[in-house]
């Protein structure tokens, strides 16, 4: 049987599949390489998956309906998906908001009709810190209210939410949804904040600090998330057998985030010393949809799959900057 993991250029889906592949598994991927952010680092993550003789990849966008079904026609033996295709980002929602509704609710919507026709014995998809908005009450937990988004991202990331519960209700299918809260390490994306600072630090740049740096975060290193996907993964709710609230529907939902928040500033200081040198910080005030703090509380997920992440932002930082000298050769 084959997992199809959406998103397998992107930072977390590559790690997910190399997760995968690494422990035997048959993994197709598909992705539209879209050039929100640098196209040959989504290709240069697929050429790493594809010298592996069980990962396929077809390059096809999600919410393209007609190719969604011919993809299924094609692999029959597609048995587990997880869903990590997505127009990413809080502050891109502002200036283009059409790509989030494509992406991440008709592309979204695709994919669980995929789950109708193939024979899907789970689905997890990911969703996000940012459901949170400015919820008051610290550390999030899922039984937190979500229903007010402070950006588009998030809204159309709450929709998968609703969305999954209502296909999980109407043909049980069993459905996971995975709130990651900041995630980073090699081959991370460019637009997210270590990879930000690393970048203006090397090359002499002023790096901006939101909020004047009053932020907190659970920064999650990449490996813990793979191993927290694919436990979850292996662990599908059971249909119509295990109670959710009052109703029974095999739809479930976790946080996945570092048990530790870090202090902006703490990270930034963190970042200098393992690359060697001072950034040069520019202080800004909070940009509309950032949220100040998202603190993840884990014990639903530690409970249910053991999740238990294990890397500091020292050392996780160690990591990314190792990987991005030698990428970038720098
Ligand atoms: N990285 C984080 O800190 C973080 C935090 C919370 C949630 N998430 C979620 O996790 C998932 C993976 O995030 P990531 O950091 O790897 O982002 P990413 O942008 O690196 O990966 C997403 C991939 O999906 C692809 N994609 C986008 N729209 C598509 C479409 N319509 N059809 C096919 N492919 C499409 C992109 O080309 C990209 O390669 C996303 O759903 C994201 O919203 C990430």
């Amino acid at each position: 049987m084959t997992i199809l993991v959406t998103g397998s250029a992107g930072f977390i889906g590559y790690h997910v599949s190399q997760g995968l592949l690494q422990r035997g598994e048959k993994v197709v991927g598909i992705d539209n390489l879209n050039p929100y952010y640098d196209v040959n680092l989504k290709n240069a993550r697929l050429e790493q998956l594809k010298k592996q003789k069980n990962f396929e990849f077809q390059q096809i966008d999600i919410a393209d309906k007609a190719g969604m079904a011919t993809f299924c026609q094609k692999y029959p033996d597609i048995d587990r998906i997880v869903h990590l295709a997505a127009q990413a980002g809080v502050r891109y929602s502002l200036s283009n908001p059409q790509a989030y509704a494509e992406s991440n609710v008709v592309g979204y919507l695709n994919v669980l009709e995929a789950c109708r026709v193939l024979p899907i014995r789970h689905c997890v998809y990911a969703s996000s810190s940012s459901v949170y908005g400015s919820n008051q009450k610290l550390p999030f937990s899922v039984s937190d209210p979500v229903e007010q988004p402070i950006s588009l991202y998030a809204a159309t990331k709450r929709s998968c939410e609703l969305m999954s519960y209502t296909y999980s209700h109407l043909f049980n299918i069993p459905i996971t949804g995975l709130r990651f809260f900041t995630v980073y390490g090699p081959w991370g994306r460019p637009d997210m904040s270590a990879f930000i600072f690393t970048n203006a630090i090397f090359k002499d740049e002023e790096i901006s600090i939101f909020n004047h740096g009053n932020m907190r975060r659970n920064f999650t290193y990449i490996d813990d998330i793979v191993q927290g996907t694919i436990a979850c993964l292996d662990r599908a709710p059971v249909p119509a057998t295990e109670p959710e609230g009052s109703l029974v529907v095999p739809h479930r939902l976790y946080n996945i985030g570092n048990s530790r928040a870090e202090n902006l500033m703490d990270f930034v200081q963190t970042l200098e010393r393992v690359i060697g040198k001072k950034a040069k910080i520019r202080f800004e005030s909070l940009q509309p949809g950032d949220v100040k703090e998202t603190i993840a509380d884990i014990v639903d997920s530690t409970r249910d799959f053991n999740f238990q992440p294990k890397t500091n932002i020292e050392e996780g930082l160690k990591q990314f900057v190792s990987w991005y000298r030698s990428y970038y050769a720098v």
